[in-house]
């Protein structure tokens, strides 16, 4: 085989005259019939123009060149010179092209089903792309997404290890880890009826570790959780997972800041500012969500004793003012002019929006010169001055409410909020603003099963400050978790854990776990607080998100080689897939699974 000297796409001037041999595969072929064939040879680092000149090549070489196609895969030598055509200022090797003296052919290719232009991309579905993924993942935006994501893992790792991390493994078979989701099961053959979880997260592994003395730990680790993938979720993920002994939560905090700052500027050159902080009931507050995204405004406000002194059944219901009335809020966000995009149509559209989150639907009304216009504007009419006052309003703004139980009210604006951003085209480009969220409550009520579920995990420990009520208010006791968000999306989370092994039954207990049952599914962590835990916390970084943010795409599969589709069907290797019956005599599994025999 002809011995590469050179990638394709990095090709300049500073070669010409150079003999150099190139290998790839042809991205284009055109011959046009003046005794030159031009073709683009593409390698993961660009693509690069040769020239086969017919008159001047030996036979062999013309009859060769005659006979490539799209997607062959070649070795050329030959001499770099500027190009004869005039250069391509679309193309990084534009000013240049090579004239072929010799031409390995290393395999040919079948017609491809698809070809690997970002151009073409988005107009072939998305499944068959992924069904031939290796001729997808060829595409220059693909390998630019794969270089990224290898770039910023290097980065990781020097930046931990250069602050003392260690890298170690954690077990992929192991005994479930909640964190919240399901657990993807895998049967013991060598224990009938026994089986390993995958992980979750390494969470309990990384915390023995630090019991074992280990100081600084970082993985960088998949993830298993049986979920429905979304945009942003896949039922299998990457980490970059941390946890540190002997810090409190702003140690850990400034440790991630100081990654992400390294990360923004090596990648972008980007300065990153101070990274503010929010109460988890902050944000809630004032946007509705516990990841908001801070780049606009919209913010939401309560307007309850405002809405109390009108005559508008639906304000009057919520509050609990009425007979059938509920002990809710009435909350609203104003949305300033210019707002030629909010036609009535659209804004009766959020009502529907809001359905979707449980809300009846969202009044709205609009200050006009002379007093409120449209929607709901007799009920707000009689209080125009204590809503002007409250919300800053001024002629042309739209008020949008929410009247509901103090839950739902706050998801609808919350997430109705990012849709008006979104619909008004006000998200500002170009901007990262980062934001840990802290202070987050212990735990949230799980009224259909009657008892108190971890908001983080059931290792989260107490703010310092809250130990004294963790068992005579949980409901209240806020926790040492904190999130990192970026751009309203939840990038890192993690918190202080309970080194202490009273505080961990206690919190077992207010989960509703039994001692045994504790014991049964936690007995060797409660082993490892009593044998010498010193105080420590952590984070995970979801790595995919990371990269999504910094590619700019909101498809998680676009930065995954092998991404699994929104049914969990890897399209390529078509898993998962039947087995052997006599791999399941093995395992000891019986499927009652009713599988259609399959049709010839
Ligand atoms: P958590 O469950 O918050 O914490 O996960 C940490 C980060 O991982 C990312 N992430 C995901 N990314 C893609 N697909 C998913 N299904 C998915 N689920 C989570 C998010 C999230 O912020 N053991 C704790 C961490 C700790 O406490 O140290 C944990 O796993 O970006």
């Amino acid at each position: 085989m002809l011995k590469r000297t050179n990638m394709c796409g990095s090709l300049r001037t500073g070669h010409v005259g150079q003999t150099v041999t190139v290998c790839g595969w042809i991205n284009t072929y055109r011959d046009q019939g003046r005794g030159l064939i031009f073709t683009d040879l593409r390698d993961r680092e660009g693509l690069c123009q040769v020239v086969f000149d017919l008159e001047q090549a030996p036979a062999d070489l013309v009859g060769l060149a005659k006979t490539l196609r799209r997607e062959y895969v070649i070795a050329v030598t030959g001499t770099v010179r500027i190009r004869a055509g005039g250069a391509n200022p679309k193309l990084a090797t534009g000013e240049v092209e090579i004239v072929a003296e010799k031409l390995e052919l290393l395999n040919a290719s079948e017609a491809p089903p698809i070809l690997p232009d970002d151009h073409e991309a988005e107009k072939i579905n998305e499944e068959t792309r992924l069904k031939y993924r290796y001729i997808d993942l060829r595409r220059p935006r693909m390998q630019h997404i794969l270089h990224t994501r290898s770039r910023i893992t290097k980065f990781a790792r020097d930046y931990f290890s250069g602050n003392g991390f260690m890298e170690i493994e954690t077990p992929l078979l192991i005994k479930t880890t909640p964190e919240g989701a399901r657990d993807f099961i895998v049967p013991a053959r060598l224990h009938p009826g026994k089986w390993y979880a995958l992980p979750q997260s390494p969470q309990l592994f990384k915390q023995i570790l630090m019991v074992a003395g280990c100081d600084r730990y970082l993985q960088i680790c998949k993830c298993m959780r049986d979920e429905d993938p979304r945009a942003d979720r896949q039922a299998e993920f990457t980490q970059i997972d941390l946890e540190m002994s002997f810090v409190e939560r702003e140690d850990v905090m400034e440790m991630m800041t100081g990654f992400v700052r390294g990360l923004w500027s090596e990648l972008f050159n980007y300065d990153i500012g101070t990274v503010q902080r929010m109460t988890y009931w902050d944000a809630m507050e004032r946007y509705g969500i516990d990841r908001p995204d801070t780049r606009y405004g919209l913010e939401i406000t309560d307007v309850s004793d405002i809405a109390a002194n009108t005559e508008f059944a639906v304000f009057k219901d919520a509050l609990g003012l009425t007979k059938a009335g509920r002990k809710g809020v009435v909350k609203a966000i104003r949305i300033p002019t210019p707002n030629e995009k909010l036609t009535r149509k659209v804004l009766d559209g959020y009502s529907e929006f809001a359905k979707t989150f449980k809300a009846g639907g969202v009044p709205f009304t609009k200050l006009g010169a002379n007093g409120f216009e449209t929607g709901v504007a007799k009920f707000c009419e009689p209080v125009k001055a204590e809503l002007i006052a409250k919300l800053g309003l001024v002629p042309g703004d739209i008020i949008v409410f929410a009247a509901d139980h103090y839950d739902i009210a706050t998801k609808t604006l919350g997430e109705l909020r990012q849709k008006i951003a979104r619909d008004l085209d006000i998200v500002p480009a170009g901007k990262w603003n980062f934001l840990w969220v802290v202070d987050f409550p212990m735990f949230d009520w799980d009224d259909d099963n009657k008892r108190w579920v971890a908001l983080h995990h059931p290792f989260t420990s107490p703010n310092p400050d809250q130990f004294g009520i963790l068992e005579s208010d949980p409901g209240v006791c806020l926790s040492a978790g904190y999130d990192l968000v970026l751009n309203g999306s939840e990038v890192a989370g993690g918190s202080i854990r309970i080194h202490n092994m009273k505080v961990q039954e206690a919190v077992f207990r207010l989960i509703g776990l039994t001692d045994d049952d504790a014991k049964m599914k936690f007995g060797f962590l409660l082993d490892a607080l009593r044998l010498g835990a010193p105080p420590h916390g952590g984070v995970a970084f979801g790595l995919d998100r990371l990269v999504m943010h910094i590619v700019g795409t909101d498809n998680i599969r676009d930065v995954i080689a092998f991404p699994k589709t929104q049914s969990g069907m890897d399209l390529m290797t078509e898993a998962p897939g039947p087995v052997d019956p006599e791999q399941l005599v093995e395992t000891h599994v019986r499927s009652t699974a009713v599988v259609e025999p399959a049709k010839h």
